[in-house]
């Protein structure tokens, strides 16, 4: 089975809308040639819509960064998979580590989210990995796990995951391509051991923590590595294209 590259950008609180629209129109163009990867961009919600109508057309989707489990209602300030999926949306980043330690979002409401956004139609790309303590004291593993059965239940073949250790994520501190492939490899035996080979096989597994142009290559050439979730370089065209061409 061959799994297509995903590459995603995940703006987080960064640009305006004039900047956030120039980039996408840089990248389109760059980027249309491009047609063994699948792209997307994660602006912060407010400009999804603005984003996806330039995008309209093209090969490269749109993606949230949040978004809240309930459909519909009483729940002042939040947006709903429904409405994303309604703008245009296709993707949904959920459980990102900064919105469980800064947010203090639970595995239990993540898995709450997928299954939401999974209902709307949106593949969800779901965020798990540890800190640098919990890697030092070789917890790596158990705390994949843990974030693995706490945010996922029932189907799972639609959605992505991303595997980002925090201590790798905005520091430059890229884990080294095989330390990766090695936690890739253990989240696919999870898959398997909780779903069975055919759902293993097909559930792309990204990574993301300080990727770049220059690391890409090495990183996207191992076996159970998807596709990459790129923060800071996916806010320059160059860097981003030039990760997308790695692949
Ligand atoms: P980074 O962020 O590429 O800037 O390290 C990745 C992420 O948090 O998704």
């Amino acid at each position: 089975m061959t799994r297509r590259i995903l590459i995603a950008g995940n703006w987080k609180m960064n640009l305006r809308l004039a900047a956030s629209l120039e980039l996408v129109d840089a990248l389109k163009s760059e980027a249309a040639a491009v047609a063994n990867v699948d792209i997307a961009v994660c602006p912060p919600s407010v400009y999804i819509q603005p984003i996806a109508v330039a995008l309209k057309g093209t090969n490269i989707g749109v993606g949230a960064q949040n978004a809240y489990f309930e459909k519909d209602g009483a729940f002042t300030g939040e947006v709903g998979m429904e409405m994303l999926h309604d703008v245009g949306c296709q993707y949904v980043i959920l459980g990102h580590s900064e919105r469980r330690n800064i947010l203090g979002e639970s595995s239990e409401q993540v898995n709450l989210k997928t299954h939401a956004a999974l209902a709307a139609g949106l593949i969800p790309i779901v965020c798990v990995g540890e800190l640098l303590r919990e890697r030092e004291a070789g917890q790596t593993e158990n705390v994949v796990r843990r974030q693995f059965d706490g945010s996922f239940s029932g189907d799972i073949e639609n959605l992505v995951i991303a595997y980002e250790p925090i201590w790798a994520i905005g520091t430059g501190k890229v884990a080294t391509p095989d330390q990766a492939e090695e936690v890739h490899l253990a989240i696919r035996k999870m898959i398997e051991k909780n779903y069975d080979k055919g759902v293993a096989e097909a559930v792309r597994i990204q990574y993301g923590g300080s990727v770049n142009d220059k690391n890409a290559r090495e990183i996207l050439a191992k076996p159970n590595v998807d596709g990459a979730l790129v923060g800071g370089a996916s806010l320059k065209v160059e860097s981003f294209m030039g990760i997308i061409k790695s692949a």
